[in-house]
């Protein structure tokens, strides 16, 4: 027997009924044992193949959030399985402290999509943030000219980078903030969208602006047409590295390799993540040109996981399959399918929706109910969707979805919407 099935038992003599409830036993032990760090919807995935999530009760589930955009290519991908399992037999890791054969390759084929001559393989996104501030500030006083710890970074208002302890420095949540200082200094924060703004906070002393071409957690913000290519223009004007954080809106979600391409803007770093690890590992990466990743020298900067064989296979392939530009087609014209539905229910439940490609955040009348109570609502119609502010939510499926399911998903949705007033989840 194991835990969960001793806790379902517990649970469910606890609350006298016959049948144990795998769903609320396993959620009992995570409440026992694993930091509250999270509030998740009631759901226990056991498995899950493509766009869908089967959970311990055998229930499936669509998944529009792909784990935050980390499963753009669909649960278990064959491709990126069968590259995991072959390095799975071959070595796993060796650390930085010897080669492998799978390091140069990935970054090799990583550089060339990026269109740059370098690459920095880290793990988490929050690592390849930090590791891509570190880079700039190294580049502002070795190459710049800055004085040694008087670099600035100019990044956005409302932005989401991570969890680190810097990156929560220039975080406006209060509540990622509360509690955890003392803060890192050196970073101006000025309003996305607003190029004025961040021309007036550069000074001699700047490296670099971070900016996510598209915020997605503050509710994926397009910038107005102008923006990215006016950050551009002022980066080379004023000689600072614009640093583009394309954790969550790169590697094909918004319908181009990159969210950037969009305004024809290449920036002097990516950081790139999530998707990056085809959903099996965490796999990170700073990419940019020689005459900023050069800075770096043996001891300056490191990872015991960083560019480990299994990631880098898995990577390697990542990019392989972004290379043929289909999942970047299929975001494009699934994308507007689901932007097309979703916009039809405006003025039925819907004040906005705002994104591109198959990345979709959707302004819920408040009257309806906050987006945690829509969420739970869709879920029993088997529907994962997440919500990030207030009563806005999040969707984002895996991008090997078909027409038919974006149109069932809209379907659950315009049912929620239809239903009226939800404050709290269905029986
Ligand atoms: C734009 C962006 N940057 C960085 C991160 C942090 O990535 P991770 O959670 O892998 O540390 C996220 C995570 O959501 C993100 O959306």
């Amino acid at each position: 027997m194991s835990i969960l099935d001793d806790m379902a038992t517990a649970v469910s003599e606890r609350a006298g009924s016959e049948a144990p409830s795998r769903t609320a036993a396993a959620i009992a032990l995570d409440d026992r044992y694993a930091a509250h760090n999270y509030s998740p919807l009631p759901v226990v995935a056991t498995t899950a193949d493509g766009a869908w999530i089967t959970d311990v009760e055998g229930r499936r589930f669509l998944d529009c959030l792909a784990a935050y955009s980390a499963v753009n290519f669909g649960h278990r991908n064959p491709e990126i399985i069968a590259a995991a399992h072959a390095q799975l037999d071959a070595v796993t890791l060796v650390s930085r402290a010897f080669h492998s054969d799978r390091l140069g390759p990935f970054c090799a084929a990583l550089a060339e999509l990026c269109g740059k001559d370098m690459v920095l393989p880290m793990n988490s996104g929050a690592e390849a943030v930090e590791s891509g501030l570190k880079v700039a500030r190294k580049w502002g006083t070795d190459v710049k000219g800055v004085p040694a710890g008087e670099g600035n970074v100019i990044v956005a208002r409302n932005n989401f980078h991570g969890r680190t302890t810097t990156i929560i420095s220039f975080s406006d949540d209060e509540t990622a903030r509360r509690g955890f200082g003392p803060y890192t200094p050196g970073f101006r924060s000025v309003p996305f969208g607003d190029a004025d703004a961040m021309a007036a906070a550069i000074d001699d002393h700047t490296v670099a602006v971070l900016i996510e071409p598209i915020q997605g957690e503050a509710g994926i913000v397009v910038p107005p047409q102008d923006y990215l290519p006016r950050v551009r223009r002022l980066c080379s004007e004023r000689n600072v590295l614009m640093i583009a954080d394309e954790i969550q809106s790169g590697l094909a979600r918004t319908g181009r390799t990159f969210a950037c391409d969009h305004w024809g803007v290449v920036p002097d770093v990516y950081l790139l993540g999530k998707a990056l690890g085809g959903g099996v590992v965490p796999l990170s990466a700073v990419v940019a040109d020689r005459d900023v990743l050069g800075v770096l020298h043996p001891g300056e900067h490191g990872s015991t996981f960083g560019g480990n064989p299994l990631a880098a296979a898995i990577g390697t392939t990542v990019v392989e399959m972004l290379r043929r530009g289909e999942y970047q087609s299929r975001a494009t014209e699934l994308g507007a399918r689901l932007h097309a539905r979703l916009h039809g229910l405006i003025g039925h439940g819907v004040l906005a929706v705002r994104g591109l490609g198959l990345w979709a955040g959707v302004d819920v009348d408040p009257a309806i109910g906050s987006g945690k109570h829509v969420s739970l609502r869709l879920a029993a119609r088997g529907v994962l969707v997440k919500d990030t502010h207030g009563s806005t939510l999040r969707f984002a499926p895996p991008l090997v979805i078909t027409e038919e399911e974006i149109d069932w998903v809209v379907d659950q949705f315009a049912a929620v919407l239809a239903e009226g007033h939800v404050t709290s989840a269905p029986a």
